[in-house]
C-alpha cells in the first residue's frame, strides 16, 4: 500500500494571515512617508553597527510576525539610507514612485515568470507595450523597435552592446567566438560611463579595444577625432563595431550631437548606440527634448526608469530599433524542457529568449503602473522642473561669493565646489598654485563630511582635475528649499573644514 504524505502547510499563509503581514508593512510605508521629510537622508553608520543591527541568525521556528513587523521598523527607520528624500539628490537615483511600490507588491503576489509568454501573458504584454511605446512614440523609433526591462543601466548597455557586436561583426561570433575574427573596435567618449567599457571587457572586445575619445570645452564627445580614431584603427586592421553617444552624461548631464555620431555610424557602417541611461526620460519635456535631436536613428538605446522615471530600484531598459536582431543575439535553437506548440497555441513571444535571463519577474509592473498613475505629462512636466531647480541651484551658486560653478548645468546635474570667500576667484590668493590643490582636498572632505551629516546629501564629479560636488535631481519631492539647504549646509560645514584644514601657506 502507497503511503499518502501528509500535507505540509509550514509556508502555506492563508489570505487572512497575509492580510495581515501586509497591513503592517504597509503601516510602516505609509508612517515613512509621513516622516520622510524630516528624517535624516542618511546618518554617519558604520558598518559594524549596521551588521549587528540587521544580520540576525536565521532561527529554526519561524519569528513571530508582530517581532518581523518590528525588526523591519527598526531597519526602516534607523538603519536605511533614503534617495526618496526631497534633500537626496547624489548619484542618479530617482525617488521611488508610490504607485510603482504598491505595484511591485502585486508584481511579487502574482509572482509571473515573464521568462515565458505562457507564464505571464499580462507581464510579457505590459513589458512590451512599455518598451515599445518608449521606442516608438518617445525616441521616435520605426515600427519594429522594441526592447525589454532590465536590472538597470548597466545590464540595457550591455544587452545592446550583445546585439551590436552579433550584428556587426560580420561571422558567427556567437557560435565562433571572438577569436574567429579581427580585433573588434568600440568607440565612447571620456564621459561615458564605465559601464560600457565593462560591457565590452565581458563580451570579449576587450576592454583594451574601447577608445576613449575626447571631449570638447563642454564636455561633449569631439566627431572630428571620433572618425580619426575609427579611420586610424582601420588602418591598424580592427574591425570597428559600434559608437556609444551619451544621451546625459553621468558626471555633468551632457548630451552628445547625436545628429552628427548617427551620420559618422551610417558613413562608417557602426552600430549607433545612445546611451541615455540618465537623460533618455528628458524626452518627455518638452524644454529638454530638443537636446536628443537624432535618438531617432539610433540602432538601440538604454534608458533607465529607476533614474528619470523615478520608479523604484531596480529597473532599466534596453530598446532595439529592429527586435529580430535582439532575438537572433540571445535565442538559442531548442531549449528541451520548454516545448512550444505552436500549432495549437496562441503564445506571444517568451522574454527569457530574447535577452540574457531566463527566468524574469515582473519588472515592468511597477513601470506601467507609475506611467498611468501619473500620465505622461505630469512626467514631462515634473522632468522638466527637475532641470529648472538645477539650474537654479547653479544661478545660486554663481552668485554666491563662497561657491563657484564648475560647468554649466547638464540636464538636471550641477557641478559647483565650496571656495572660502577670501580665495574665490576674485579674491587675493586667486591664481596661486596651491590654491587649486586646496580646493580639491577640501570638497573632497566636504562631500564625504555631508554625507555623514546627513541633512543633504550630494555626490561629486572630478572635472579635469578639479573635485567638485555634485547634484543632480530625479526626485519630484526636491523643491528650491532644498536646493537652498543644500547651499546652506556645504556652507557650514565649508567654513568649519576650512579652519581645521587650510595650509599656513594660503592663510
Ligand atoms: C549614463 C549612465 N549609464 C549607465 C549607468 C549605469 O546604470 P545602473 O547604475 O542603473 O546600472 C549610469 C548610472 O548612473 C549612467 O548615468
Amino acid at each position: 500500500m502507497v503511503e499518502r504524505p501528509e500535507p505540509v502547510r509550514d509556508l502555506d499563509w492563508d489570505a487572512k494571515r497575509a492580510r495581515a503581514f501586509t497591513d503592517g508593512v504597509a503601516d510602516i510605508y505609509e508612517e515613512l512617508l509621513t516622516r520622510l521629510r524630516d528624517l535624516p537622508v542618511s546618518r554617519g553608520w558604520g558598518v559594524q553597527e549596521v551588521r549587528d543591527a540587521v544580520a540576525i541568525p536565521v532561527p529554526d521556528e519561524p519569528m513571530p510576525e508582530d517581532e518581523i513587523l518590528e525588526y523591519l521598523r527598526t531597519m526602516t527607520f534607523d538603519y536605511s539610507g533614503y534617495l526618496g528624500h526631497p534633500r537626496f539628490y547624489a548619484y542618479i537615483s530617482g525617488a521611488g514612485t508610490v504607485p510603482g511600490a504598491a505595484a511591485d507588491l502585486l508584481a511579487s503576489g502574482l509572482n509571473m515568470n515573464t521568462g515565458g509568454w505562457r507564464l505571464a501573458p499580462s507581464g510579457t504584454e505590459i513589458e512590451l507595450a512599455f518598451t515599445r511605446w518608449f521606442a516608438q512614440q518617445i525616441f521616435g523609433l520605426p515600427v519594429g523597435s522594441g526592447g525589454a526591462l532590465t536590472s538597470g543601466g548597466a545590464m540595457a548597455n550591455f544587452i545592446a552592446l550583445k546585439v551590436a557586436r552579433d550584428a556587426k561583426a560580420g561571422w558567427d561570433i556567437r557560435k565562433d567566438g571572438v577569436g574567429a575574427g579581427p580585433a573588434l573596435g568600440l568607440y565612447v567618449s571620456t564621459e561615458t560611463h564605465i559601464v560600457s567599457i565593462r560591457g565590452a571587457d565581458m563580451l570579449g572586445i576587450g576592454s583594451g579595444n574601447v577608445r576613449k575619445v575626447a571631449v570638447d570645452d563642454g564636455y561633449r564627445i569631439r566627431v572630428d577625432e571620433l572618425r580619426a580614431a575609427i579611420a586610424e584603427d582601420r588602418a591598424a586592421g580592427i574591425h570597428p563595431i559600434a559608437v556609444v553617444a551619451n544621451g546625459g552624461t553621468v558626471s555633468t548631464g551632457v548630451v552628445d550631437p547625436l545628429e552628427e555620431i548617427a551620420d559618422v555610424c551610417r558613413d562608417e557602417d557602426l552600430w549607433f548606440h545612445v546611451d541615455a541611461a540618465y537623460g533618455g526620460p528628458a524626452m518627455l519635456a518638452d524644454d529638454l527634448r530638443p537636446l536628443f535631436a537624432g535618438i531617432e536613428r539610433a540602432d538601440s538605446v538604454a534608458f533607465d526608469p529607476h533614474k528619470w522615471l523615478y520608479t523604484p530600484q531596480s529597473g532599466g531598459c534596453v530598446v532595439v530599433r529592429d527586435m529580430e536582431l535582439m532575438r537572433r543575439a540571445f535565442d538559442v535553437d531548442y531549449v528541451a524542457y520548454v516545448v512550444k506548440d505552436e500549432e495549437h497555441t496562441d503564445w506571444g513571444i517568451d522574454l527569457g529568449r530574447n535577452s540574457p535571463n531566463f527566468s524574469r519577474g515582473f519588472w515592468a509592473l511597477k513601470v506601467w503602473v507609475s506611467l498611468l498613475a501619473h500620465g505622461r505629462t505630469a512626467y514631462g512636466r515634473r522632468i522638466s522642473h527637475d532641470a529648472a531647480l538645477a539650474r537654479y541651484l547653479g544661478a545660486r551658486a554663481e552668485e554666491s561669493d563662497e561657491f563657484e560653478l564648475m560647468t554649466p548645468v547638464g540636464l538636471s546635474i550641477t557641478c559647483f565646489r565650496y571656495v572660502p570667500a577670501d580665495l574665490s576667484a576674485s579674491g587675493a590668493r586667486a591664481g596661486e598654485p596651491d590654491r587649486d590643490a586646496y580646493l580639491d582636498l577640501l570638497n573632497n572632505r566636504l562631500m564625504t563630511e555631508i554625507q555623514l551629516d546627513g541633512r543633504v546629501y550630494c555626490s561629486n564629479a572630478v572635472l579635469g582635475e578639479s573635485f567638485c560636488l555634485r547634484s543632480c535631481i530625479v526626485n519630484y519631492r526636491t523643491e528650491a528649499e532644498d536646493m537652498d539647504a543644500l547651499l546652506d549646509v556645504a556652507s557650514e560645514l565649508g567654513a568649519k573644514l576650512d579652519v581645521e584644514l587650510r595650509p599656513q601657506a594660503l592663510r
